[in-house]
């Protein structure tokens, strides 16, 4: 079955990155001139999927705005003359990428709880997972990848590349044995692991193909690690029952819930920008000096 729908969970509080996230979503924070979550949509559509659920929380309303139309504001674009049309077409696209559409998570117990709410949006087909904070730059969309593997071996797909030992303990660790080139088969997977737990160096970073069953199992995973309902470990029993296929991943993976990878995102992004990429360059060469 072709997949064409994706849950983006956006409902985390980004107590990482406070105060900017007090009332501003974390998924909105810009990244040059667009938002972490237009980045997200545009992989996922640029993947095949049509039809997207976001899953926000009160005070996200923003995300909301920012994939509808602004007829004040396009009125305004029409009448600034040829320089402005860019723009206008540019500002006008962003509500028509893809079928969007939102749930509340009422209460913030985990990213596991988080895709539960998808349930009915996603009936019996396969979907595909993007965080909400974990923007991927790359040639060949990471989703499109994923969406590649589960249409090879028919099982749920895990987006994975390799962290340090002192990175893992904060993510996930896979038992992993190559299939062939950067395919894997996982066949365990642990949430936050403490060191003597680390099964290998293998983490899941921001993208995922799950199958309907996972409701089930979710339904019946008690709360882990930081008392919050763990995708981790629902996707734990899924890869222990019928194993998952695990895709190394290309592409750059930005992690915009915490501040040093917003910041990292950004200074890549506008090295590349066409608009502002060479005087940013040359900008950044003239603060190197004095580092
Ligand atoms: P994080 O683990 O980064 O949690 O969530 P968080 O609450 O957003 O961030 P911190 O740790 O407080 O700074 C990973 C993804 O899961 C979503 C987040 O929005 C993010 O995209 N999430 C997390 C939910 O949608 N609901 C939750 O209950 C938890």
């Amino acid at each position: 079955m072709k997949v064409t729908k994706a849950v983006i969970p956006a409902a985390g509080l980004g107590t990482r990155v406070l105060p900017a996230t007090k009332s501003m979503p974390k998924e909105m924070l810009p990244i040059v001139d667009k938002p972490a979550i237009q980045y997200i949509v545009e992989e996922a559509v640029h993947s095949g999927i049509t039809d997207i659920l976001i899953i926000t929380n009160r005070g996200k309303g923003l995300i909301e705005d920012h994939f509808d139309r602004v007829p004040e504001l396009e009125a305004r674009l029409t009448s600034g003359g040829p320089e402005k049309e860019k723009i206008l077409k540019e500002i006008v696209d962003i509500s028509h990428m893809a079928n969007i559409y939102f749930v509340r998570q009422k209460e913030t117990r985990g990213l596991g709880h988080a895709v539960n709410c998808a349930r009915s949006f996603v009936g019996n087909e396969p979907f595909a997972v993007l965080y909400g904070d974990d923007v991927i730059i790359g040639e060949d969309p990471a989703c499109a990848q994923l969406i590649r593997a589960y249409e090879e071996f028919g099982l749920g797909v895990l987006g994975v590349k390799e962290v340090t030992a002192e990175a893992i303990t904060k993510y996930s660790s896979l038992k992993v044995d190559n299939i062939h080139d950067n395919y894997y088969k996982c066949t365990d997977m642990v949430e936050k692991p403490t060191p003597d737990k680390i099964m290998s160096l293998f983490s899941i970073l921001g993208r995922c193909i799950l199958t309907p069953d996972i409701f089930d199992i979710l339904d019946s995973t008690s709360p882990g690690a930081g008392g919050e309902i763990q995708l981790t470990d629902a996707m734990g029993t899924m890869a222990r029952s019928k194993g998952m296929v695990a895709v190394d991943f290309t592409g750059t993976r930005y992690d915009m819930g915490n501040k040093l990878g917003i910041m990292q995102a950004s200074v890549e992004v506008a090295l590349k920008h066409p608009e502002i990429g060479d005087a940013f360059r040359q900008y950044l060469k003239e603060v190197s000096k004095t580092l």
